[in-house]
C-alpha cells in the first residue's frame, strides 16, 4: 500500500494563497482532493488561482491581514459560510530588508502586524472552533530568519516576527494537544517567489552561496513539507519547527 497525502473532505484555509508558496500549497490541497479557502489581500490574483483550480474546489476571501479586527470579522464569516475548518495554514507574510538602524516605527509595526499579530488574530477565531470540533491542524510559515536572526534577505523586524511565530506555534501546540489540535511551524530559506524576485544579483549570489544545497527552493518544495504537517500523515507530530532551508540550519 502506498502512502498518500489525502485531503478528501478537508477544508483548508491558506493565507497568502494567491502567490508564491501559498499558491503552491493551494494547488497541493486541491490535487489531494481537498477544498481550499484562499485568504489574500490580492483578490484578483486569488480569483485567478481559484479559476485555475476549478471554482468548485476553492473559495476566496479578501482580507487585509494587517488589520486584526478585519481578520476576526472575515474569519468568523468563513466559519459561518464554510462550516468546519480542518486545517489553517498561516502563510502570508511580508519581508523587511533594511539594516536595524533604518527600520522605521512604521515598518516595524506593519511587519509585526502582518507576520505575527495577523497569525494570532486568525488563530484566535479558528483555534476555538477546532478545539470544539476536537480536530485541527495548524501550520505556520515561519522562516530560517526566525532561527538565525535574519541576515539572508529579511533582517531584524522580519526575524523578530518569525521567531515570534515559532514561539506562538509551540504554545498553541502545547495548549491544543489534548483537544486534538496540532500546530507546527515550517522555516523556509530562499524560495523563488515574487517576494524574492527583485533582490539583485549580488545579494542573490551571496545568499545562494550560504545554502549547502547550492540553490533556492521551488515554492512546491516548501509547500510539500507544509502539506505534510497539515495532513494526517503527521498525526503524531505537534510543536515541531521544520527547517526546509537547503541545509542552512542543521540543528
Ligand atoms: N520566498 C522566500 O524566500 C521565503 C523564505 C522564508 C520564508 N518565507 C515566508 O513564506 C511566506 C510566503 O512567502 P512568499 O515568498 O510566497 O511571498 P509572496 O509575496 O509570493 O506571497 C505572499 C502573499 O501574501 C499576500 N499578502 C501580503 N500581505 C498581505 C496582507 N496584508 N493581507 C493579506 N494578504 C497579504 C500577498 O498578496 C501574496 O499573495 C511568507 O510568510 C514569507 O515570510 C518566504
Amino acid at each position: 500500500m502506498g502512502i498518500n497525502m489525502d485531503f478528501a473532505g478537508k477544508k483548508v484555509i491558506v493565507t497568502g494563497g494567491a502567490s508564491g508558496i501559498g499558491k503552491a500549497i493551494v494547488e497541493g490541497v486541491v490535487s489531494a482532493g481537498g477544498y481550499a479557502v484562499i485568504v489574500d489581500l490580492n483578490e484578483e490574483a486569488a480569483e485567478a488561482v481559484r479559476s485555475e483550480l476549478g471554482k468548485d474546489n476553492a473559495a476566496v476571501y479578501k482580507v487585509d491581514l494587517s488589520d486584526a479586527e478585519e481578520i476576526r470579522t472575515v474569519f468568523n464569516c468563513i466559519l459561518e459560510e464554510q462550516g468546519q475548518i480542518h486545517v489553517l495554514i498561516n502563510n502570508a507574510g511580508i519581508v523587511s530588508t533594511v539594516p536595524f538602524e533604518e527600520v522605521s516605527q512604521k515598518e516595524w509595526d506593519r511587519t509585526v502586524a502582518i507576520n505575527l499579530t495577523g497569525v494570532y488574530a486568525a488563530m484566535s477565531v479558528i483555534y476555538p472552533a477546532m478545539k470544539e470540533a476536537g480536530y485541527g491542524r495548524i501550520v505556520n510559515t515561519a522562516s530560517v530568519a526566525g532561527k538565525i536572526g535574519g541576515g539572508l534577505l529579511g533582517t531584524s523586524a522580519y526575524a523578530a516576527t518569525k521567531s515570534g511565530v515559532i514561539g506562538l506555534s509551540k504554545a498553541i501546540a502545547k495548549e491544543g494537544a489534548k483537544y486534538g489540535v496540532a500546530c507546527n511551524a515550517v522555516c523556509p530559506s530562499l524560495t523563488k517567489t515574487p517576494m524574492t524576485a527583485n533582490m539583485g544579483e549580488e545579494k542573490y549570489n551571496r545568499i545562494v552561496a550560504g545554502i549547502p544545497l547550492g540553490r533556492p527552493a521551488d515554492p512546491k518544495e516548501i509547500a510539500n513539507v507544509i502539506l505534510f504537517y497539515a495532513s494526517d500523515l503527521a498525526s503524531f507530530v505537534t510543536g515541531e519547527v521544520a527547517d526546509v532551508d537547503g541545509g542552512i540550519t542543521m540543528d
